[in-house]
């Protein structure tokens, strides 16, 4: 074998140099693969003698697919390797928007993204074209049209895209956006309100939503107004769970509170929890979670495909109840789950029916009461411990460790929510934050 410029030969013989090149294509969407991943494309081209699957390219010979290839070729020809290469494909009478669709849709199949990322190409067509149907994009970047819904929404509640009122779709036609009417004028007074704090004038959803974006939009601007703060042992990311780096049997309790929907149980993101759990608990360890009661069955099932059941705690609220229409039930209270990993070990009492609480959503719909989140981090880990919320939402489960001395880990997938808990945290550690909901945990 010849020596390569400034190269380096593999244990297979296959070598990569000047990767990733400095330039990015104008339809190479997805940014470059992994070197490794790099490698072994260009190793199974250099072993067969030929690219298999042809690039494609525009009439101006612009590749819109096959730039992994087509450098891998380039580089085993320049080392003097002979590779048979069909001819490229050309696509002629394509527009821009079509070029670029046909690109994403080829790499989104074959490439492994993770659900961030894909999130992220999802919101990046958004912003190019906020009009293109919600179906299409689905179809594009290989989800559903569920997830395509979420992150406008949450794209809209930050005003990076405007609320449109007609969507275009795939076969040519436009339809036109859901309108709702509002039903008093006091209700319409309301919308006009909320719908001037989102920035726009087309009322898609129920007045209900649109105040939800207008309060979700307001908190985001305080919340972006802060700079971030990095606490030695309070550790916050904004990343999915899946991709938290957590060494095996490193964190003692697991206090979360998962998404109570059915998306989440069958997504499999409940079972990555779970085995998450396994592999990162210390024996003896707790996961304690928040749960709704709808798919309990389901949770309790996946939980206890890895872990050993405990018991179960009871919080309850003041004022407001929640209407369950699928159960015609009005909800006060909410299950509290506690899984061991192995066997249960011996701690201090507690009593498993918290004081009730009043609602407190001023960060988030989602929002747990803090007493009740320091009573469970009091019970479930010691002082000194590490405690992870893999779904932070808010930060409560980081606010309690940082009041009761634990470390702390954990993530939050979205950007704006991720961002509030970081300014939440910040007050507290600048001891801003009222005190007073701490006083209801001595009474348990
Ligand atoms: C029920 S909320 C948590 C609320 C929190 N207990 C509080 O007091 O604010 C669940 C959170 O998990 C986040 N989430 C869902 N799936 C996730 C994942 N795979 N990785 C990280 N965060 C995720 C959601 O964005 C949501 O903010």
């Amino acid at each position: 074998m010849s020596q390569l410029p400034d190269g380096f030969w593999h244990d297979n013989g296959v070598a990569v140099y000047d990767y990733p090149p400095q330039h990015q294509p104008k339809y190479q969407l997805l940014g470059w693969m992994p070197v490794e991943e790099f490698r072994s494309l260009k190793l199974s081209i250099a072993i067969s003698g030929k690219m298999l699957t042809p690039i494609v390219v525009d009439e101006d010979g612009e590749i819109i697919d096959g730039h992994h290839r087509d450098l891998a070729f380039v580089q085993l020809t320049n080392e003097g390797i002979k590779i048979e290469r069909p001819v490229p494909h050309i696509l002629k009478g394509l527009s821009e928007e079509e070029k670029r669709h046909f690109a994403l849709r080829a790499n989104m199949v074959r490439r492994q993204i993770t659900r961030q990322k894909r999130r992220e190409i999802i919101a990046e067509e958004l912003r190019r074209s906020p009009d293109l149907a919600n179906q299409w994009i689905a179809e594009i970047s290989g989800c559903d049209g569920k997830t395509v819904a979420e992150v406008r929404k949450e794209l809209e509640s930050r005003s990076e895209i405007p609320t449109v009122a007609t969507f275009r779709r795939r076969d040519g036609k436009t339809c036109p956006a859901k309108v709702i009417v509002p039903r008093t004028a006091r209700q319409a007074e309301d919308v006009r309100k909320h719908l001037k704090v989102i920035g726009t004038d087309v009322s898609t959803c129920s007045p209900k939503m649109i105040k939800f974006l207008a309060d979700e939009k307001a908190r985001n601007e305080a919340a972006a107004s802060l700079p971030p703060i990095t606490l030695k042992d309070i550790d916050i990311r904004n990343c999915w769970f899946q991709d938290l780096d957590l060494a095996p049997e490193s964190v003692h309790a697991i206090i979360t509170d998962i998404p109570w929907e059915q998306d989440f149980t069958e997504s499999g993101q409940l079972a990555e929890l779970a085995a998450m759990a396994d592999r990162v608990l210390v024996p003896g360890g707790f996961l304690v979670t928040y749960s709704g009661q709808l798919y309990l069955d389901v949770v309790m099932a996946e939980f206890c495909k890895k872990l050993k059941w405990g018991w179960q705690l009871c919080s309850s609220w003041e004022g407001e109840a929640s209407i369950i229409h699928h159960r015609q039930v009005v909800n006060k209270h909410l299950p509290i789950l506690v899984f061991s990993k192995g066997e249960w070990k011996k701690r201090r009492k507690w009593v498993d029916r918290l004081p009730p609480t009043t609602k407190d959503k001023s960060l988030y719909r989602d929002q747990r009461p803090l007493p009740e989140v320091d009573y469970l981090v009091e019970k479930f880990s010691d002082p000194g411990d590490l405690v992870c919320d893999p779904m932070l939402g808010s930060g409560s489960t980081a606010i309690s460790c940082f009041r009761l001395n634990r470390r702390f880990v954990g993530s939050e997938m979205k950007d704006d929510i991720f961002k509030r808990a970081m300014a939440r945290l910040h007050k507290e550690v600048r001891n801003d934050e009222p005190q007073s909901d701490h006083a209801q945990q001595k009474e348990i």
